[in-house]
């Protein structure tokens, strides 16, 4: 049956691969996204435009956390089956900086979402979170019940808030909600402060390939395409549930420098710098609970998913090579 959905950052790297799902499932969505600077916005135009090609796709440029913005999307809209919110301020080091906008959009936007659903009668409330709540000192594969009240980070802290505001509204207010906590998402049009994003386009253009540490360090990479399944399987009623969705292999930033030199037949010309203390060490997910719940696995392979973006990256290479990283 066509539902109506509304996904916000929807120009965003993940959002806009949900997006593409759902519409091809034949669903409508609702798309908000406020376009913001955060990165190169060339990347949120690229992806938007494959979507506004689509006759159920419908856009709003809006900031969530304008309480009365966004608001008008919802008086303005059909009857929404279900929010998924992936607007975010996405960035680990960025949000050091400047953590105020992390509280903007990822707390007191995600409040207003969640209070939209209680007035218009959304009965089911998706939220993206992170791997990066487990911080340093939880045991590896990470699991949902572990400790999340050392976030390293102010992006961290901002989704540990967010998390528990949407627990306070399935609590007061029976929406049902999953919390979805991504380990580091790549492929095509990803975000351009990623490292493996950075990696292809360094190597691919011959510049110095910075190295945070001494490339030992290793996360859970996931593919774009596993991640936007998994968070349309999250669609189900589950009551509250946290669940992690992770590749289950995690792998050095070394070894996918290696694999990244072999696809693009480049050598890196690889400079270490220091480990930013908000980065946390390493990631590993213990996906069990996705696969219970959710009948979820990871289907891509870090070589398969690298081949995908470096080819994508070799087709928008004459813009691509421009993004500031
Ligand atoms: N990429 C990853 O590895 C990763 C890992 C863990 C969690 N996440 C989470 O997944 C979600 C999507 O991340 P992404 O990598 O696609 O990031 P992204 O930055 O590409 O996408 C987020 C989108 O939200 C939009 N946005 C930001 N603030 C907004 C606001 N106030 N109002 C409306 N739109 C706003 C941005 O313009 C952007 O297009 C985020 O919640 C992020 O925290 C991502």
């Amino acid at each position: 049956m066509t539902q109506n959905y509304l996904v916000t950052g929807s120009a965003g790297f993940i959002g806009s691969k949900v997006t593409e799902f759902l519409l091809n499932q034949g669903h409508a969505v609702t798309g908000v996204d406020n376009m913001n600077d955060a990165y190169d916005v060339r990347l949120k135009e690229w992806r938007l435009r494959r979507l506004l090609e689509k006759p159920k796709f419908t856009f709003a440029q809006s900031d969530i956390s304008d309480k009365v913005a966004v608001r008008m999307v919802f008086a303005s809209g059909p009857e929404y089956q279900a929010v998924i919110n992936l607007a975010a301020r996405a960035g680990v080091r960025q949000s050091v900086e400047n953590p105020w906008v992390y509280v903007d959009t990822n707390i007191t936007g995600t409040l207003n979402l969640l209070e939209l659903c209680k007035d218009f009668g959304v009965p089911k409330f998706v939220l993206a979170s992170t791997s990066s709540l487990y911080g340093s000192n939880n045991p590896q594969p990470f699991t949902e019940s572990a400790n999340t009240d050392s976030p390293l980070s102010p992006y961290a802290a901002s989704k540990k808030a967010a998390e528990a505001f949407a627990y306070n509204y399935h609590f007061l207010y029976n929406i049902d909600v999953t919390v979805l906590r991504y380990f580091t998402v790549y492929g095509p049009a990803g975000r351009p402060d990623m490292s493996l994003f950075r990696f292809v386009k360094w190597i691919g253009e011959g510049v110095p390939v910075l190295v945070n540490g001494d490339g030992r360090q290793t996360r859970d990479f996931t593919y774009v395409d596993d991640i936007a399944r998994g968070t349309i399987a999250g669609l189900k009623p589950v009551g509250y549930e946290i669940v992690n969705l992770g590749s289950d292999t995690p792998t050095t930033l070394t070894e996918t420098i290696k694999i990244i030199e072999h696809l693009l037949e480049k050598k890196a010309k690889i400079v270490h710098g220091p480990i930013h203390p908000a980065d946390v060490p390493s990631t590993w997910a213990n996906i069990s609970k996705a696969e219970k719940l959710f009948g979820w696995r990871p289907q891509v392979s870090i070589e398969q998913g690298l081949i995908h973006l470096v080819q994508w990256y070799r087709e928008n290479q004459s813009w691509a090579s421009q993004l500031s990283t």
